[in-house]
């Protein structure tokens, strides 16, 4: 409460004044463009109005399962290319397909959960008559309906609800607690973004399991505002940070980044297709093609995030770790 009240004097604000600012550094481009935050909110309103699905309804859920498809885009899987997966019978890959397309929905339900919150809290004190506020809640809307379809999806396969390590899970409890402007919306933007690339492959893949298939269709649909909103959300909240605030910002993202990241496999999805499961993590660790997809599935992340000088420093040690960069 001091801090905010220090920040409206006018001694702040010629302080604030003084310093370089980022943007002026680097100018604005086609990625770092954000428009009037209620102009945005109105045009992602209008366009929610004509495109949402109700996944309870559009997906069929009672369709018989053809069980010789692939659960996702098998290029997409982290055995992939590996000498493991050359050994693998088709029923084991198209086994540990299936699982490993549950386990990253599965990651996708953490994520939209701590967002959900996230969102909650930053429009708390926000007029609920504004677009802003109503587009915030229609995609707190969405994400509901979303993780619901994720976890139906799994269920239907006959899939165990696959979550991120225990510890990983509580220890997150302070990030969703805490994190606020340029971090969450930052964070989101690594999480929705990586499934976002991974749905479009799946969406059109017709090796696919066809409820997959339309999951990934609606989830791509719906994410594209979810992700203009937090682009353009990151920006704002930037433009009067300090040095120190990007370089906090820099290091929980880049933290928080590597867990979702990290999070997409559980290891169980080894075991569910009859692999051993040490085995299988030490194929996955060292498979240069999952690497590269998974750098290939943050790229636009990381292009943005580092116009907007959110990549870098310390954590970049972890980014390198997860295969991010
Ligand atoms: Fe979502
Ligand atoms: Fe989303």
């Amino acid at each position: 409460m001091v801090v905010d009240l220090w920040k409206g004097t006018e001694m702040a604000i010629v302080h604030r004044a003084e310093r370089p600012r980022y943007r002026d550094l680097r100018p604005q481009s086609r990625l770092t463009r954000a428009g009037n935050r209620q102009e945005t909110a109105e045009r992602l309103l209008a366009s929610s109005a004509r495109k949402s699905y109700d996944p309870l309804v559009e997906v069929d859920w009672d369709a018989d399962i053809p069980w010789d498809m692939h659960g996702m885009t098998p290029e997409w899987s982290s055995l992939y290319g590996t000498e493991l997966w050359d050994r693998m019978t088709d029923e084991q890959r198209k086994t540990l397909t299936r699982h490993e397309a549950a386990s990253v929905a599965g990651t996708g339900i953490w994520f939209e959960m701590i967002l959900m919150q996230m969102l909650l809290r930053d429009i708390y004190t926000h007029d609920p008559a504004t677009p802003h506020v109503q587009f915030a809640l229609a995609e707190i809307a969405d994400e509901c309906r979303h993780s619901t379809m994720f976890a139906r999806s799994a269920q239907r396969f006959g899939i165990p609800s696959y979550r991120p390590k225990k510890w990983i899970l509580h220890a997150a409890r302070m990030f969703k607690a805490t994190a606020t402007g340029s971090l969450a919306y930052g964070g989101t933007l690594f999480a929705e973004e990586i499934l976002d690339m991974m749905q479009r492959d799946f969406m059109m893949d017709e090796r696919v399991q066809p409820i997959t298939r339309t999951v990934s269709k609606i989830h791509v649909l719906e994410e594209a505002r979810h992700i203009k909103f937090a682009r353009e959300e990151c920006v704002r909240r930037l433009e009067n940070a300090s040095w120190f605030d990007r370089a906090r910002v820099r290091l929980v993202l880049g933290v928080t980044a590597y867990f979702v990241v990290t999070s997409l496999v559980n290891d169980q999805v080894y075991a569910a297709a009859g692999l051993d499961v040490e085995e299988a993590k030490k194929a996955a660790a060292g498979n240069r093609h999952y690497h590269d997809k998974i750098r290939e599935g943050c790229a636009k992340t990381v292009e943005f995030l580092d116009e907007v000088g959110l990549i870098g420093g310390p954590s970049t040690v972890l980014l390198r770790r997860a295969h991010i960069i």
